[in-house]
């Protein structure tokens, strides 16, 4: 990727990225370090890390493996940032096979939630002491456009973007005045290895109609990384609390 890059817009700072390994997030790594950046990029499958590895020609990248939602890789991911962190992506995250209400199980609310809330909020409650002491930081949470809507995924999923706003919003209240700023951004369709099978017929009979009529274009990787790395970069000083969509103008249907 190379158009629009702005040269040296991350040199000297340290960017932690979660869901590193593909997607959205490996796009994002990708841009931080042609930036300048030193890129602390974890994900939960450590051959995805490899590759992005093998394939990273410039900049400063370290990985660390391990399941975001739990602690010991919290830890593992603070101590590869050696105690700076001027900005933090949280975009791990998975979906929910589209269960509605009355079909969600236990198991899929809950892992869903430790990966797509639980995860954001012990990372950030881990690089915010780092950032107060710099006075600085930029955080970026990826919600979804079922953040912003009740007809894009399963319950459970909907459920967790929408709380992934409500966390942005209440840590950019908290700490904007502090210098740290906390926005999300609302991917809608994303050409991505994200697993999306429909584990309910109901879900698919409800859904479908309405996702092929008000769906636009499936955007790439590249595209949303574009908006994560602007609001992590000094060129969104003035934002903080912020959803942006970057969905094709999905939000505005
Ligand atoms: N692709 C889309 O259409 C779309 C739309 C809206 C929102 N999103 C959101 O964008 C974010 C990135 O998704 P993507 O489409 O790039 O998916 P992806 O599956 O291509 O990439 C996500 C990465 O996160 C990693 N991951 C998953 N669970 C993890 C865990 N517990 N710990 C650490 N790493 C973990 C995966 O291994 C994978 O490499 C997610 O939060 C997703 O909900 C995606």
């Amino acid at each position: 990727m190379t158009d629009h890059i702005v040269p040296g817009r991350f040199s000297g700072k340290t960017a932690i990225v979660t869901g590193a390994g593909a997607g959205i997030g490996r796009a994002t790594v990708e841009r931080l370090l042609a930036e300048g950046a030193r890129v602390v990029a974890t994900d939960v499958v450590p051959e995805r890390l490899d590759a992005l590895g093998a394939s990273v020609e410039t900049g400063e990248l370290v990985t660390v493996a391990g399941d975001v939602s739990a602690q010991e890789t919290i830890d593992a991911v603070l101590a590869a940032a050696e105690g700076r962190v001027d900005a933090l992506a949280n975009v791990a995250g998975i979906m929910d096979g589209f269960l509605p209400s009355e079909e969600i199980d236990d198991a899929t609310w809950e892992r869903v939630m430790a990966v797509n809330v639980t995860a954001i909020m012990r990372l950030t409650r881990a690089v915010l002491p780092h950032m107060r002491a710099a006075g600085s930081g930029s955080i970026v949470n990826v919600s979804s456009e079922a953040g912003l809507r009740g007809s894009a995924a399963g319950t459970a999923y909907t459920t967790s973007k929408h709380a992934v706003i409500g966390y942005t919003k209440s840590t950019a209240f908290f700490y904007t005045p502090q210098g740290i700023r906390c926005n999300a951004v609302a991917p809608g369709g994303v050409a991505t290895s994200i697993e999306a099978p429909f584990r309910s017929a109901f879900a698919g009979e409800r859904l479908g109609p309405i996702m092929q009529t008000n769906v636009p274009p499936i955007a790439t990787a590249a595209q949303l990384a574009s908006a994560i790395t602007w609001l992590l970069s000094d060129d969104s000083l003035n934002v903080s609390g912020a959803v942006l969509p970057s969905d094709g103008g999905w939000a505005a249907i």
